[in-house]
């Protein structure tokens, strides 16, 4: 299927009305609940398929099945065949790609051609963690009190059976970023995928078994989080959950974990900070953070909707931005020309249009977007275009919460003291930007923001070999990089008497 060039696309063969069910012990089964739920097309509301509604039953269901094989067979597979496992899978999403940048496009609403352009990320991302499973090792470590008494050394072990919990703001990636590492590692996973955007994860656990997934090692159960998602992360046989979502989801996972204390990461939002200094290269700071918060239609975890600008260019600046996003295609993901798709549910919707009138209502002033756009078919998917609000106060929830819209906050400022200081001061830290000519600048910055990215000169930049994680309330942990790993494995000291 070549996708690019075959719009309107044809319905995906996996949208074959039937409907999908959960993915436990290598066989696709019923939910216990006997209910399903409706996923839709956020564009035009249109039904994609009905999905088996997972609960706590099934969700133990799938826990037993990955602790079985997490004790029996798949702690026989070498490193070596989880790389072969890893790799194979990485072929299949290869040859499927289309099908699947296809699926989160209508689940999800995402432009059609951003999802077809990150085949390289995605099918890479899977090929890197391939590579890790055979990288794992421990150190041997020098006894530092009694050298000729003890020698010590560690052994890196799988932690046992990962509960993942995903968003649907990149259902793919999401999925592929927790199913990698775990089965790197020599962990077992359950999966829940979020119940706006169930289709690219099911799909993804067909291509696993295609390729000889050992039953058990991977289960995906969609659901609501309230009922799978909660009944996963308080199950007192998992021994790892890896979270990627709202803070507030967050909290509740961390709480629903002490049973057992298990091992959580979290993976948050924010409302991260980008800063534009009047020495930068504007015309390339325009798009870059024009795009770093409208991009996605801001359903970034990263997102930069603080912009801070200096106080010399700011007028000129936010300006330009403004007019950045009017430029910006608004519409169906599946239009090739699309750049900026609907918001992904009615709920988000209103989350998202709540915010423009707290805005308002606060002092803020919109100088572009601003309102849903309901012209033609668009009246019938969610739709918000790029909206700018000037005249922020830093105090303005607008300028506080996290919108997760194409919505920017903009704020002027003096020097870069102060802006460090502003830019710091909020409970979240996941990304950052700095735009500036001024090497010194830029690496102060670099070490005084409280994030776990700091991009300079270019926002949002990501790389599987690149840690990415949060300060403070956008969690802990962090996915892509070497020590990804180390967040689903454990350390053993192994002593050995010599004297
Ligand atoms: P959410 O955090 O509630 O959902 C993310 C995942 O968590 C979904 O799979 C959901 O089913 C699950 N979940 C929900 N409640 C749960 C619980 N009590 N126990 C276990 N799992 C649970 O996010 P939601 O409701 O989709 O969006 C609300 C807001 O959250 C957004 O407007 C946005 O601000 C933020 N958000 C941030 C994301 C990020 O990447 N940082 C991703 C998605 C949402
Ligand atoms: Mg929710």
């Amino acid at each position: 299927m070549n996708v690019a060039q075959s719009f309107p696309y044809a319905k995906p063969a996996f949208l074959d009305g039937k409907p999908k069910r959960l993915l436990i012990d290598g066989k696709w089964v019923d939910s216990l609940s006997g209910k399903t739920f409706e996923t839709r097309d956020p564009a035009t509301g249109e039904l994609l398929a009905t999905v088996a509604e997972g609960n706590a039953a099934d969700i133990d269901l799938a826990v037993k099945a990955a602790r079985r094989a997490f004790d029996g067979p798949w702690s026989k597979v070498k490193p070596f065949e989880r790389q072969q496992m890893l790799l194979a899978l990485a072929d299949a999403l290869d040859r499927n790609f289309e099908e699947m940048a296809l699926l989160d496009a209508l689940d999800m609403g995402g432009p059609i051609s951003g999802l077809l352009g990150r085949r390289r990320r995605n099918v890479g991302m899977l090929r890197y963690y391939a590579g890790m499973a055979t990288n794992l090792h421990g150190e041997t470590i020098e006894n530092s009190m009694q050298p000729g008494e003890y020698f010590s050394y560690t052994l890196k072990e799988p932690i046992g059976v990962v509960g993942a919990i995903i968003p649907w703001n990149g259902p793919l990636t999401a999925a592929i970023w927790k199913i990698g590492p775990a089965i790197a590692t020599g962990c077992t996973i359950v999966l829940k995928p979020a119940e706006e955007s169930p289709l690219s994860a099911l799909r993804l656990g067909e291509l696993a078994l295609e390729v000889g997934f050992p039953e058990g090692v991977l289960n995906i159960v969609p659901g609501f989080g309230e009922t799978a998602g909660a009944a996963l992360a308080a199950h007192p046989d998992v021994d790892k959950i890896a979270f990627t979502g709202s803070h507030v989801t967050g909290q509740k996972i961390l709480q629903a974990s002490v049973g057992n204390l298990k091992r959580v990461s979290l993976e948050l939002g924010g409302k991260s900070p980008d800063i534009v200094f009047a020495d930068a290269d504007l015309d390339l700071a325009v798009p870059g953070a024009g795009m770093g918060v409208f991009g996605n239609t801001g359903q970034v975890c990263s997102a930069g909707t603080r912009l801070f600008v200096e106080r010399k260019v700011y007028d000129e600046f936010v300006g330009r931005v403004a007019e950045y996003g009017n430029s910006l295609r608004v519409g169906n993901g599946l239009d090739p020309t699309t750049q900026i798709g609907p918001l992904v549910s009615q709920q988000q919707l209103e989350r998202v249009t709540g915010y423009l009138k707290i805005g308002r209502d606060e002092g803020a002033r919109t100088i572009s977007g601003g309102e849903r756009l309901t012209k033609g078919d668009l009246a019938k998917g969610y739709f918000v275009p790029p909206t700018v609000f000037t005249d922020v106060k830093d105090d303005m929830r607008i300028a506080k919460e996290e919108i997760f819209g194409p919505v920017l906050s903009a704020i002027p400022f003096d020097d870069i003291d102060e802006v460090t200081r502003r830019a710091n001061a909020t409970s979240f830290g996941l990304g950052s930007g700095v735009w500036t000519r001024d090497v010194s600048k830029a690496h102060r910055l670099a070490k005084t923001i409280r994030a776990g990215s700091v991009w300079v000169n270019c926002y949002g930049a990501m790389d599987v070999a690149v840690p990415f994680g949060g300060y403070k309330m956008s969690g802990f942990g962090r996915e892509s990089g070497i020590q990804h790993l180390d967040e689903y494995l454990n350390v053993k000291s192994v002593w050995i008497r010599t004297a």
